[in-house]
């Protein structure tokens, strides 16, 4: 089993002292910096739009994992790619024709990723998973940092782990909500590549030992 990639998610970092956090994002192990984008539709909760990820690219030194939790997505792919973005995941529940919008996102030079919400079925994805380089699982219901893990996830990674092996595709499994060193070698083991933690990084005591220690996971 490959290490996880950590995607420390800056929703839940201290916007009053965000070049802090994403420095510290850039000294510890994270592999990626996740970027929850709300418009208050799609969720109902706003989050921060393309002037801050303009502003997270020219402090950041990892690769920006944009996270659109917005409705019509494809009317923004441009400008965040723009803006920085090195993977665009689109929800699927946002996207009337999703596979143009996964073409788009690949055309401008981005990864393109899907994320499915709790109540999504996995097997809605089969005919697109060409066109996917991750898949972002929800493992809360998106808007908010610092909600509870919904259980039924491990049963999504394991059935999405089986779709892309049975078809041999790299496509990675992306984990995103309530996700921490409880959970963390459990969703590992179930197949998850990639672990996105806001409230279990930033709200821990040492953020940085806290990156450290979901990157050590699987533990022999
Ligand atoms: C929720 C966002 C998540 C959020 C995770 O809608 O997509 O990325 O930041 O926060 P925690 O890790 O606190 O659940
Ligand atoms: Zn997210």
């Amino acid at each position: 089993m490959n290490k996880p990639i950590i995607a420390p998610s800056i929703l839940a970092a201290d916007f009053a002292n965000l070049q802090r956090d994403i420095d510290l994002i850039n000294r510890s192990d994270a592999g990626w910096i996740h970027v929850d984008i709300m418009d208050g539709v799609f969720v109902p909760n706003i989050s921060f739009g393309l002037p801050i990820v303009d502003a997270v690219r020219r402090l950041a030194q990892k690769p920006l994992d944009v996270h659109l939790m917005i409705v019509q997505p494809e009317r923004y792919l441009e400008a965040f790619a723009r803006a920085g973005a090195a993977t665009i995941t689109v929800h699927y529940e946002a996207c009337t024709h999703l596979h143009r919008t996964l073409t788009q996102i690949r055309e401008l030079g981005c990864r393109a990723g899907v994320a499915l919400n709790p109540h999504t079925p996995v097997p809605l994805l089969e005919d697109v998973l060409e066109q996917i380089d991750q898949v972002l699982l929800m493992s809360v219901n998106p808007g908010f940092g610092g909600q509870t893990f919904i259980e039924h996830t491990y049963r999504k990674i394991a059935r999405l782990k089986h779709l892309l092996t049975t078809h041999r595709l790299p496509a990675l499994i992306e984990v995103d909500g309530g996700v921490g060193p409880d959970n963390a070698g459990r969703l590992l083991d179930a197949g998850a590549d990639v672990l996105v933690a806001g409230t279990s990084v930033f709200k821990a005591d040492d953020p940085m030992a806290a990156i450290r220690e979901l990157g050590e996971y699987p533990k022999p």
